[in-house]
């Protein structure tokens, strides 16, 4: 698994504080101590997977054995020496493990695996990354601090005294990566993700919104630490054009919501929602708290823009040289979508033209040329110019 630099930043910052905490609870504590060492072990294993040079894997492995020993030597001078009888001697790491879980009151990951296969919401961590999310730097940088960095560290938010939040609300126009950027905090976190639309958690079955809510919390809780996405939270509000007043079930629904966003403070679920804009959110939700950090998710920045071709046309075949210039003078007002679309068209332009010209040996086969990109650009209307308009008609 690929980590953002902020987060191996984060790991080995951990792992040295981990380390030292344990070193300051051997001997006195030795329970807490194993744990601690234990706990190590494990962000070294997970710094191993993360790192690509054989050297460095193999300096974290090394250290996660040698932490995995102390651990075992701690729990052995606190009498829990695993190896005293014949059955425990088949099996010395896993009761060792289990003794550790137990005193830090951890799941276990087994029990999480069958829980999320069983699961009617949840998945497996998602396999987006941070990295495939173009520009928004600002942004994800505050993603790091409203969910990551709490959820690594509630250890320092208790020290300090504060509540570590919950949730987070993403807001501003389709198409911008608020979906990518929750899956791909997900990853980060290698938390189990479950993403729903709250227009379709109450619309599925009538006046069934509330009992949604209600399972698919109920799931979260059995499965935590994990990342919980409702998309589409303006479903919920009453329009603001005059449209349909919110139907019992609405209403209903929005208070099943408040209700798990109250019971889930200080819990390992994290709450992403979702919205083009925070007005259209119902008051009480927004006003409930439960969302403190909202961030805004606009239009991408020339910088952006181009990063985000980048991403997209990084597996595709291209050729010849790109004038960035012209596709970034071309694209204001594209979302990320709109991007992800043109790449897309003109890949498809690219290879219906090459078998019109008889090229169909895969090796032969020309790539996307700056062209092709330009020609779809030109036809595109920009989904967040589009958007914006209107907005102001609807508000007009
Ligand atoms: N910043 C970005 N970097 C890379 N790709 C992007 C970015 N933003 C959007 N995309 C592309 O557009 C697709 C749709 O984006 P996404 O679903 O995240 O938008 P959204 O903000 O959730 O939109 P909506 O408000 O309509 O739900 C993504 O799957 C991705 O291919
Ligand atoms: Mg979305």
């Amino acid at each position: 698994m690929t980590l953002s630099p902020e987060s191996l930043d984060i790991l080995e910052q951990r792992v040295e504080d981990l380390t030292e905490d344990a070193r300051n609870h051997a001997g006195d504590e030795p329970k807490k101590a194993a744990a601690l060492f234990s706990k190590a072990a494990d962000v070294h294993e997970r710094l191993a997977e993360a790192k690509d040079s054989p050297v460095v894997v193999q300096a974290h492995e090394n250290k996660a054995e040698s932490l995995r020993s102390n651990a075992q030597s701690q729990l052995r001078d606190a009498g829990l020496n695993p190896s005293n009888s014949m059955r425990d001697e088949s099996r010395p790491e896993t009761d060792v493990q289990s003794e550790v879980e137990s005193t830090f009151d951890e799941v276990e990951t087994d029990d999480t695996q069958a829980a999320i296969e069983a699961a009617e919401f949840f998945e497996n961590p998602p396999s987006t990354e941070l990295e495939d999310v173009g520009g928004l730097d600002a942004e994800i940088g505050r993603i790091h601090d409203g969910i990551i960095k709490p959820h690594l560290y509630p250890e320092v938010f208790n020290a300090i005294g504060v509540d570590m939040s919950n949730g987070v609300l993403l807001y501003g126009p389709p198409g911008t990566g608020k979906s990518l950027i929750a899956r791909a905090a997900a990853n980060e976190l290698g938390y189990p993700y479950a993403g729903v639309s709250a227009a379709e958690l109450g619309s599925e079955y009538v006046n069934k919104g509330a009992q949604n809510v209600q399972r698919l919390f109920a799931e979260a809780k059995q499965i935590q630490p994990c990342v919980v996405f409702v998309d589409e939270l303006d479903s919920l509000a009453r329009s603001r054009s005059g449209g349909p007043e919110q139907t019992d079930g609405t209403r209903q629904m929005i208070t099943q919501l408040l209700q798990e966003l109250d019971a889930i403070q200080g819990s390992e679920i994290c709450v992403i929602g979702a919205t083009n804009l925070v007005e259209d959110i119902d008051g009480a939700i927004r006003r409930s708290g439960r969302f403190d950090r909202k961030i805004h998710i606009g239009a991408p920045d020339a910088d952006d823009r181009r990063d985000i071709f980048q991403i997209h046309l990084e597996d595709k075949r291209v050729s010849g040289d790109l004038d960035w210039n012209e596709i970034i003078e071309w694209t204001e007002g594209f979302s990320g979508a709109d991007i992800a679309s043109v790449v897309r068209q003109a890949g498809q332009a690219a290879a219906s033209e090459s078998i019109d010209e008889g090229v169909v040996s895969p090796s032969d086969v020309p790539g996307i040329t700056h062209e092709h990109l330009m020609e779809q650009i030109k036809e595109k209307e920009p989904g967040v110019k589009e958007w914006e308009e209107e907005q102001n008609h609807s508000l007009s």
